[in-house]
C-alpha cells in the first residue's frame, strides 16, 4: 500500500481507502463477510474508511466501530457524515441551510455518530450535501468551530452532490474545510477543470469517490442487469442510464491491457492524478478489497493508455434519477 498526504491535515492516509456505503444498506449485504473484508483491508494496509449515519441508520457506523475496537493499536482515520435535515439527496438550490443543516441538528448528529462509532473523536466529519449558497451561513460555521473546540471532531469537509464538483469552491475560500469528497473516475473527469486546482491552492484533501460509477466501470453490468427489490440502484440505473453506461464501459474494453481487467483500470486512473489523496471503492468481499489494493503497487499506467482513456470523459448533468 501506498501512502499520501491528506491535503493540509498532514495525516498520512493509505491512497486506497475504504467505501461503506454497500454494506450499510444495499441488498445482499452480509455483516460477515462486510468485516471480514474490512479485516483483511487493515491487514494490507487500509487506514481511511468513509461512512455515514444515513448508511443504514447507523449500521455501516456501527461496523466501523467493531473494525476500531478490534485494532486499537493502530491509527485508523474514520471519516462519516451528517445527513441532510430534509433526507434530500442531493440538496436542491435555493434551499435555506435551515431546513438541512442547523446548528443544534449539526450538534445532535454528531452525537448519534460518536456513539455509533464508539469514540470519543471523529477524524473528518462530512457534511452529506452541500450547496456552495451556504458558504457565508454562520450556522454550519459555528457548528464547526464548537465542535472542534469540544474535540468531538478534529476536522470538517464536504462530500460533494453528483456530478457538481463546483458547488463549494466558495465554501473552501472560508477556511472551515479541510476536505471534499467528490465523484472521480474514467468517465467524471470535470472535478479537474477547477475544484483541483483550487483544492492544490489551498491544501485541501480530495477524496475520490464511486471509481466504479456504481458498478458500470467494473464491467460486470449488462443491459439487462437489475437487482433485487429494494436497492436503491434499480432506480439510479434507469434504462436510460445502464444502457449509456453500458455502452460506455464496453468502449473501454478494447483499450484494457492484457494483463488488466475494468476494475484495476479504472482504480489505477484514478491514483494517477497526484491531487487525489485517498480513492474508496466501495467494497463488501475480501477478493475485491484484495484486488483493488493491489492497484496501489506505484505502477504508473503507460501514459498512452491515460491520454486514451482521457477521451472517455462524460459530462453528466443531474437529472431526476440521479440521486
Ligand atoms: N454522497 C456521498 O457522499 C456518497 C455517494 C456515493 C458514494 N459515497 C462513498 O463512496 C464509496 C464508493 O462508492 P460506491 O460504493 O457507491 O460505488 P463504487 O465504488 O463505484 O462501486 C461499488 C461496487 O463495485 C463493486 N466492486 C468493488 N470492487 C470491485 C472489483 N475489484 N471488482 C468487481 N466489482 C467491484 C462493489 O461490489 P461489492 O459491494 O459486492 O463488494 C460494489 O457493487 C461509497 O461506499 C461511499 O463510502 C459517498
Amino acid at each position: 500500500m501506498q501512502y499520501r498526504t491528506f491535503g493540509r491535515l498532514g495525516w498520512q492516509v493509505s491512497e486506497v481507502g475504504y467505501g461503506m456505503w454497500g454494506m450499510g444498506g444495499w441488498t445482499e449485504s452480509d455483516d460477515q463477510e462486510s468485516m471480514e473484508s474490512l479485516r483483511r483491508s487493515v491487514e494490507l494496509g487500509c487506514n481511511f474508511f468513509d461512512t455515514a449515519l444515513a448508511y443504514g441508520q447507523g449500521h455501516s457506523e456501527q461496523l466501523l466501530g467493531q473494525l476500531l475496537r478490534e485494532y486499537p493499536d493502530q491509527k485508523l482515520y474514520l471519516a462519516t457524515k451528517i445527513p441532510p435535515r430534509n433526507a434530500q439527496w442531493p440538496s436542491r438550490r435555493g434551499t435555506p441551510l435551515s431546513d438541512v443543516f442547523p446548528y443544534e441538528y449539526i450538534m445532535e448528529m454528531t452525537d448519534i455518530s460518536l456513539k455509533n462509532l464508539g469514540v470519543d473523536q471523529i477524524d473528518l466529519m462530512q457534511f452529506h450535501v452541500w450547496e456552495d449558497d451556504w458558504a457565508d451561513e454562520q450556522d454550519w460555521q459555528n457548528a464547526v468551530l464548537d465542535l472542534k473546540g469540544q474535540g468531538k471532531v478534529e476536522a470538517f469537509g464536504v462530500s460533494v452532490n453528483r456530478w457538481e464538483p463546483e458547488n463549494v469552491l466558495r465554501t473552501l475560500e472560508t477556511g472551515y474545510i479541510d476536505a471534499v469528497q467528490v465523484i472521480y473516475n474514467i468517465f467524471d473527469q470535470n472535478p479537474e477543470d477547477t475544484l483541483f486546482p483550487k483544492a492544490e491552492e489551498l491544501n485541501i484533501a480530495i477524496i475520490a469517490r464511486v471509481p466504479f460509477d456504481e458498478g458500470t466501470l467494473t464491467g460486470t453490468l449488462t443491459k439487462d442487469t437489475t437487482w433485487p427489490k429494494g436497492d436503491w440502484r434499480n432506480t439510479y440505473f434507469v434504462q436510460e442510464n445502464l444502457e449509456s453506461s453500458v455502452d460506455r464501459a464496453e468502449a473501454l474494453r478494447p483499450l484494457m491491457p492484457e494483463s488488466m481487467d475494468m476494475p484495476e483500470m479504472a482504480m489505477r486512473f484514478i491514483l494517477a492524478n497526484p491531487t487525489v489523496s485517498t480513492v474508496i471503492p466501495g467494497m463488501r468481499k475480501v477478493r475485491n478489497v484484495e484486488r483493488n489494493i493491489a492497484a496501489s503497487d506505484g505502477k504508473a499506467l503507460p501514459g498512452d493508455l491515460m491520454n486514451q482513456l482521457r477521451e472517455h470523459r462524460w459530462d453528466r448533468t443531474p437529472t431526476y434519477w440521479s440521486q
